[in-house]
């Protein structure tokens, strides 16, 4: 059993931070997202895991080759993203003739996908079928929506339906036997020019091949756009524990709060769930309840909540940020206005002066 990570696309709901960086290493509770991908399959018992990578490629190969992983990694350049089969295709010679797991790179699941693969591996010996995760959502019109029959068999997948057949939207996990290959190469591209994974499990179903469906229990994230983010990222802390390793000075530390080593919080309140990375510096200001900030940045009299702070950004005396994304090595200075509140989605490398 192998795995087959997505790492391309372009991320342009992500802009201007995907500019710069690739969608998939913005990080969620200070961890880039693809890595929760990467543990997700390795608990299952995955050993070879393939990724795919598209335009920002050097990135994510020194982002994932700083660590190190309990599984053979191979990176596979699927050049412009032409649609998650076509990674199907271009992965092809990696994938040989073993199944796999295929797993959207930007893709937070709360539970991971252990169950999954034993309901795959359970069902897998009779017959070429495939296994895709679905949860229920309130609004199946805005998602690829699959219809099932009354033993739970997948029946047809919609995508975006005015009418939805159910509630039951496609998560971006995929469980599929080689047969999904013959699949790619039968199908043609979408009116977005793209070759759908979702035409490919049709064709599947149509060819009378096997597509079971799993239900996913315990939240599930796609990471597409700034809100969803933020939303990952408050979903995440939810679950941290406390653990405190930096110095804090006439400081107030409350809730589940982590503070990582060589960080100082000096004349401020942190108020968690909430995350600091290593050498960082807090002074006069507040952290409140699901906030992310990364290592190196420093923070001074101003007040932050949550949001997510990227690596060596500089926020200095900018009254009250929410809700925000602030990218890396990004400068935020000096407002002689009354503080209010600010929301931002801020690229790389920038500076705003207030
Ligand atoms: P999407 O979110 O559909 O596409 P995108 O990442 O390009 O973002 P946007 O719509 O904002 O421009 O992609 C789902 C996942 O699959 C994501 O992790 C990127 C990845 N992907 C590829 O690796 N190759 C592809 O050809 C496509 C379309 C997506």
């Amino acid at each position: 059993m192998k795995a087959l990570i997505l790492s391309g696309g372009h991320g342009t709901r992500l802009r201007p931070l995907t500019y710069s960086q690739q969608k998939q290493l913005i990080p969620v509770a200070n961890k880039p997202i693809l890595f929760y991908a990467i543990e997700d399959v390795i608990e299952a018992g995955v050993k070879e895991i393939g990724i795919i990578v598209g335009p920002n490629k050097e990135q994510v190969i020194e982002t994932v080759g700083s660590k190190d992983w309990n599984a053979k990694i191979e990176f596979i350049y699927q050049g412009e993203p032409k649609g998650l089969a076509h990674a199907i295709l271009v992965a092809e010679e990696f994938l040989g003739n073993d199944k796999f797991v295929m797993y959207l790179g930007d893709n937070i699941l709360k539970n991971g996908i252990v169950e999954h693969m034993e309901k795959f591996k359970a069902l897998s010996p009779n017959s070429p079928n495939s296994l895709i995760l679905l949860t229920e959502v309130e609004n199946p019109q805005q998602f690829g929506v699959a219809e099932l029959d009354k033993n739970g068999r997948v029946k047809r997948l919609v995508e975006k339906p005015r009418i939805p057949p159910s509630n039951y939207a496609l998560v971006g996990i995929y469980f599929f036997e080689p047969v999904i290959i013959e699949a790619c190469k039968n199908i043609k591209p979408s009116w977005r020019n793209e070759l759908e994974i979702t035409d490919a499990i049709q064709w599947l179903i149509e060819n009378g091949y096997r597509v079971e469906a799993s239900i996913v229990k315990g939240w599930w994230k796609d990471t597409g756009k700034p809100e969803d983010i933020l939303e990952a990222n408050r979903l995440v802390l939810d679950e941290v524990n406390h653990n405190v390793k930096g110095e804090i000075a006439n400081s107030e530390v409350r809730g589940r709060v982590v503070i990582n080593e060589d960080t100082i919080i000096r004349n401020s309140i942190v108020k968690g769930p909430c995350i600091i990375g290593e050498e960082t510096t807090i002074e006069n200001s507040y952290i409140g309840p699901y906030t992310s900030v990364g290592r190196g940045c420093r923070i001074l009299s101003s007040e932050i909540e949550d949001s997510i702070v990227m690596d060596y950004a500089e926020i200095v005396n900018a009254g009250r940020i929410v809700d925000s994304l602030i990218g890396r090595n990004v400068k935020i200075m000096k407002s002689d206005s009354l503080p209010k509140s600010r929301r931002f989605v801020i690229g790389d490398t920038s500076q705003v002066w207030l």
